[in-house]
């Protein structure tokens, strides 16, 4: 478990900046996923994809505070997100 808390406190100054700014950071994410990746447009064909977009700038926000999430159950993540499958960190 200490490497597992060691790695938790490694994030947490990276997930402060990043929360204090999730939607401007997530839509930026969800901007370069669609520059890089254009097929993965096709899974969002209900929102407006525009670079800077409401849509890319709240749904870009939900992302970041489901990492952050998932960093505050660091280590407990089959229980606290049942819905990701098989992952589970090992070191
Ligand atoms: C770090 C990676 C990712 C995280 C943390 C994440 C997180 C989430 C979350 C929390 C939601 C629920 C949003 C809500 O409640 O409205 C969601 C929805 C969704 N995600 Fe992801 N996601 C990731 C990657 C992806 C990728 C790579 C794709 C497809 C290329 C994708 C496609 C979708 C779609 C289509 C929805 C449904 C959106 C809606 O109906 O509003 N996600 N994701």
């Amino acid at each position: 478990m200490a490497l597992l808390d060691a790695k938790k406190a490694a994030f947490e100054p990276l997930f402060v900046k990043i929360n204090a700014d999730a939607q401007k950071i997530g839509c930026e994410a969800m901007e370069s996923l669609f520059q890089h990746q254009p097929d993965t447009k096709s899974h969002f064909t209900y929102m407006d994809v525009t670079p800077g977009s409401q849509d890319l700038k709240t749904h870009g926000g939900k992302i970041i505070n489901a990492l952050n999430d998932a960093l505050n159950h660091y280590g407990n993540l089959r229980r606290t997100w049942p819905h990701c499958g098989s992952y589970t960190p090992t070191s």
